[in-house]
């Protein structure tokens, strides 16, 4: 029997069992997912994004199959800070795997009191989200250009000591300058990306599919362009990146670790099949096997130049 391949990785100080992580919105708050997967299992799970005040979300039609991938314009439905400390926090701190919450808001101090709050309890991470393309306000608009990534993260470092990371937007003009202003502020991770502004249309009614005209597309369809903007970070910052778009295999793991991240984040790929959370990382180990890579940290940034 060959040697068990190492898979822990570290997004500075936060040791997780292995690199992957459950992306944001995808697992809701564990529950839906406890009954048909192990979630300790899991390197991470990524909330689903919290706000101060609860969120019913937008009006249906609100996600959409596409070629190689979905549009969701959810618009962070949400039962709101309160419940989430009460109900939803302690299930997912007994699960056995790292908690990272995300946080949104429509203003800096939305999210100041969130990881004020955030910063009493036991969750391992906060993953600020600066780029979710489905709400009118904050959010994106923060996400979008490094003076807004910069005041953001600066009006929040203060608040707490739990690791900051930033999840940064594809919508912009360039993630290198959006992860440098994170980083200048004292961000300990950018995680990127989230999804791409796009829309569907029903030729048929004349009209978009989603209720809310556009929505953020993930999935396969994104991963080039997720894998080349997880590069640029990488080359531009210090900190760990915590990569993500349209990862459905081990293989499509490893691309990222080569890329720079630290650690990856599977979404879609769980919706489609829940035990894709847990398979990502069974087939990265044996990728590693088959590679004879004994640790997986070694892949990170090891992307070889031509
Ligand atoms: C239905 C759905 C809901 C999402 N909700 C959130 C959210 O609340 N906060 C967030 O930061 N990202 C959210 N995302 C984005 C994902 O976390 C991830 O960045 C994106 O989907 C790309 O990864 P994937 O291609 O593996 O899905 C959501 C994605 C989907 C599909």
């Amino acid at each position: 029997m060959s040697a068990p391949v190492d898979l822990s990785v570290r997004v500075g100080t936060l040791s997780l069992k292995n690199p992957v992580i459950a992306a944001s919105g995808t697992t809701g708050f564990g529950r839906e997912m406890a009954d048909v997967l192990d979630l300790s299992r899991l390197g991470a799970i990524c909330s689903k994004g919290v706000t101060l005040e609860p969120r019913r979300g937008n009006l249906p039609p609100r996600v959409a199959e596409t070629a190689s991938g979905m549009l969701n314009a959810v618009g962070l439905q949400n039962p709101g800070l309160d419940r989430f400390l009460e109900e939803d926090l302690p299930f997912l701190l007994g699960r056995g795997t790292a908690v990272v919450v995300n946080v949104a808001g429509n203003t800096a101090e939305d999210y100041q009191e969130l990881c004020r709050r955030l910063d009493a309890t036991g969750c391992d991470a906060i993953e600020l989200n600066l780029s979710c393309p489905n709400v009118k306000e904050g959010c994106m608009a923060f996400g979008s250009t490094p003076a807004g990534v910069r005041a953001l993260v600066r009006a929040v470092r203060p608040l707490t000591r739990k690791p900051l990371w930033v999840k940064l937007t594809p919508n912009t003009g360039s993630v290198a300058e959006t992860a440098r202003a994170a980083e200048a502020e004292g961000a300990d991770a950018v995680s990127l990306v989230n999804t791409l502004l796009g829309m569907a249309v029903d030729a048929r009614t004349r009209r978009p599919v989603l209720r809310n005209n556009t929505g953020g597309l993930s999935g396969p369809a994104i991963k080039p362009v997720a894998l080349r903007m997880v590069h640029e970070a990488f080359q531009a910052v210090g900190i760990p990146v915590v990569g993500m778009g349209g990862i459905m295999t081990g293989e499509d793991a490893a691309e990222f670790l080569l890329c720079g991240a630290s650690a990856v984040q599977v979404g879609t790929a769980g919706l489609v099949r829940p035990s894709a959370f847990v398979s990502v990382a069974d087939e990265l180990a044996d990728f590693a096997r088959e590679t004879g890579c004994s640790r997986i940290a070694d892949l990170v940034g090891a992307l070889r130049p031509w």
